[in-house]
């Protein structure tokens, strides 16, 4: 700053203090005073109208600035419309079952009564409910094959997509809430061949190029025979569903009595197949939240 000394109110209120004889305490007051007046008069006025806009002085947003970020659908909800779309070509119907489920349609209907050894493999998280019911919350979209088939009759062809939950540590490969994909198709001449022309048709049309197909005996409660599936994809044969003949006993519990009637039914996770398309390793960026991995998957920004 300049030479010029600063003084201030305070200052000059704070020597007017100093001054022990009343009558000159008294005009020195005054002057301090008259002073202020004259100096607050030659000061800028603001309306408080002014003031008050310059506390909303917000300039409305130009185009230019508006860079909002834009939502977009998750890879794994894309692969899942992807999915429906394919199957619906092939005259699926797409139906939902509930993710809060009964131990009998999740275990009991599947061929998997209490006790048995396969309900190991299905590690559960049980709900009881207040009433005491022991409830559960699916492990598997195989529930609602039975839902289904206890609403519709053969022939059936039909998938369902859904989350599903499972008491385990999450590593690379698990997640504790994940998607399924569950497929169910039922008729009087429902073959492994019919089976395995449809998978052919629905992954080569995922993968965008024709794909081999290839079926490992395994097992599953509610299949007999079962199999895995796998896909030879760009050189190497990758596992992608279970699946098998739906077991008498399921189709039983479903209502289905007529001996005539048989099928396949098949479950693959949607998760491990978008790791599949997209190189991906490590399934817990999926559901994350991190944008750095949303933002590769769609539209970031307006423009
Ligand atoms: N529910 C099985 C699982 O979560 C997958 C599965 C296997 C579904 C065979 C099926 C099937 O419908 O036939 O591991």
């Amino acid at each position: 700053m300049s030479g010029t000394p600063q003084v201030t109110s305070a200052d000059l209120f704070q020597q007017m203090k100093e001054i022990e004889d009343p009558e000159e305490k008294k005009s020195f007051g005054e002057s301090v005073n008259t002073l202020k007046q004259e100096l607050a008069e030659q000061l800028p006025q603001e309306s408080t109208e002014d003031q008050d806009k310059a506390a909303f002085n917000i300039a409305p947003p130009s185009l230019d600035q508006l860079q909002m970020e834009m939502g977009h659908i998750s890879p794994v909800t894309a692969t899942i419309f992807h999915l429906q779309e394919l199957f619906e070509n092939l005259g699926f119907s797409v139906a939902t079952g509930p993710e809060l489920e009964e131990e009998k349609y999740n275990f009991d209907a599947l061929n998997i009564p209490d006790n048995h050894p396969a309900r190991d493999v299905w590690d559960t998280i049980w709900v009881t409910t207040e009433e005491g019911q022991k409830n559960l919350l699916r492990t598997h979209t195989s529930p609602t094959q039975i839902r289904y088939m206890e609403q519709h009759k053969p022939p059936i062809r039909m998938i369902v997509p859904g989350k599903v939950y499972r008491y385990e540590a999450t590593d690379a490969t698990h997640e504790t809430a994940f998607h399924q994909v569950e497929g169910l198709m039922i008729d009087t001449n429902t073959s492994i061949a019919t089976f395995k022309g449809v998978m052919q048709e629905v992954f080569s049309r995922l993968f965008k190029q024709s794909v081999d197909i290839r079926l490992r005996p395994s097992y599953f409660p509610f299949t007999e025979p079962s199999f895995e599936i796998d896909i030879k994809f760009e050189g190497d044969w990758l596992e992608i569903a279970g699946a098998g003949m739906v077991h008498p006993n399921v189709l039983k519990a479903g209502g289905i009595e007529d001996e005539a009637i048989q099928g396949f039914a098949f479950g693959m996770g949607v998760e491990r197949l978008v790791m599949l398309l997209t190189g991906l390793n490590d399934i817990r960026y999926i559901h994350s939240g991190d944008l750095r991995f949303a933002h590769q998957f769609g539209l970031k920004r307006t423009k």
